[in-house]
């Protein structure tokens, strides 16, 4: 057997794990693997390598992804040049770890093409997964921030917001923000009312020193738009969020009488090397994949659900994005607590 492997859209810690986990167990198998390098624009352009032992051991415990990715290209307008390549590879079928933009480009193209698909978005919102590798990285980055802010927070008696990823799930800024039991976190689907946002800093900094608050990138205040910091031409989303931490810290320092700061985490969110529970997923969800490429069972996804590791059928990554839903234990847990959400 001959078979592909391709890591398509933005990074995510994890993505070295199912290279690492898919490649070992189908190489042991005696199966060819070719790792296409760049995503869909990588396969189009010819770049790919034959994968050894070599080239895969170790690589589990580094964010990026050995292949190299690329989340500004779309195969629209580029199926029949796709499936031609594929055809010249001489590929039995292809592991496409990816998100929403990997799986809608390849959505027709399922009756020419083998495909064994892996969820991937540091949002955490594909659908068909309960839980996408790098997201509990993702959280560890933010929480950790949260932590160590409150140090400086404290010291000046200053409010830090900290603005995460998250386009249009708040899934990182309400799982890293409840890691670090921040004093409100606002997420895109709960847009907030800033008279209430400030009644609640201003109680809570009466109680402490400083305060953290956290923000997703998609994050609105009632009756606003999210925030456009710029757009990626040729990107299956083309819009990029950003400035809405900044943004607050100068509305909420008009109204209280303590000073107001902004750190955006950014692409640190991607770059951490992967956690222990990442990296476990990862390898299970790699083994997994792989068992079902060599017994042929191609049209399918690994996905966690119900605390496993299982298959479903590819079309259901392919679904609309998983959101925070307003009701979720999480939001409750965060209004026992006393966090703003
Ligand atoms: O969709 C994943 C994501 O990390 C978003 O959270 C973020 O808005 C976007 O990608 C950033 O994209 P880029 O890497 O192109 O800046």
């Amino acid at each position: 057997m001959r078979v592909g492997i391709l890591t398509g859209g933005g990074d995510a810690p994890g993505l070295n794990g199912i290279i690492e986990s898919v490649a070992k167990t189908l190489l042991s198998q005696g199966v060819t693997v070719l790792g296409i390098e760049d995503g869909f624009e990588g396969f189009l352009l010819g770049r790919h390598r034959e994968l050894g032992l070599q080239d895969i051991q170790g690589c589990h415990q580094f964010a990026g992804t050995i292949l190299g990715t690329s989340n500004k290209f779309g195969l629209r307008g580029h199926e029949q040049e796709f499936i031609k390549k594929y055809q010249d590879y001489k590929l039995d079928g292809i592991v496409v770890a990816g998100g929403d933009g990997t799986f809608a480009n390849l959505k027709g193209l399922q009756d020419q093409v083998q495909i064994l698909g892996l969820p991937k978005t540091i949002d955490n919102d594909i659908s068909g997964t309960e839980i996408s590798f790098g997201y509990d990285t993702a959280c560890s980055v933010v929480a950790n921030a949260v932590d160590a802010l409150r140090s400086t927070a404290d010291a000046h008696r200053r409010v830090i917001i900290v603005e995460t990823m998250g386009r249009t799930a708040g899934w990182i800024a309400l799982g890293g923000g409840l890691a670090g039991y921040a004093d409100a976190i606002l997420i895109p689907e709960i847009s907030f009312d800033k008279k209430d946002l400030i009644v609640h800093i201003k109680k809570k900094i009466a109680q402490r020193r400083g305060l953290v608050l956290v923000v997703a990138e998609g994050a609105t205040p009632q009756g606003e738009l999210p925030m456009v910091a710029h757009h990626v031409v040729g990107s299956p989303q083309t819009e990029r969020y950003g400035g809405i931490a900044e943004k607050l810290a100068r509305e909420i320092e008009a109204e209280i009488d303590h000073e107001a700061r902004h750190v955006v985490l950014g692409h640190l969110q991607r770059a951490e090397h992967p956690t222990a529970t990442d990296r476990l997923l990862t390898l299970g969800m790699g083994v997994a994949a792989a068992h079902e490429v060599l017994n042929q069972r191609w049209g399918q996804a690994i996905v966690y659900r119900g605390g496993r590791v299982c298959v479903s059928p590819l079309q259901e990554l392919m679904g609309p994005p998983r959101l925070v839903d307003p009701e979720h234990h999480w939001v409750k847990w965060a209004r026992s607590l006393d966090i703003f959400i």
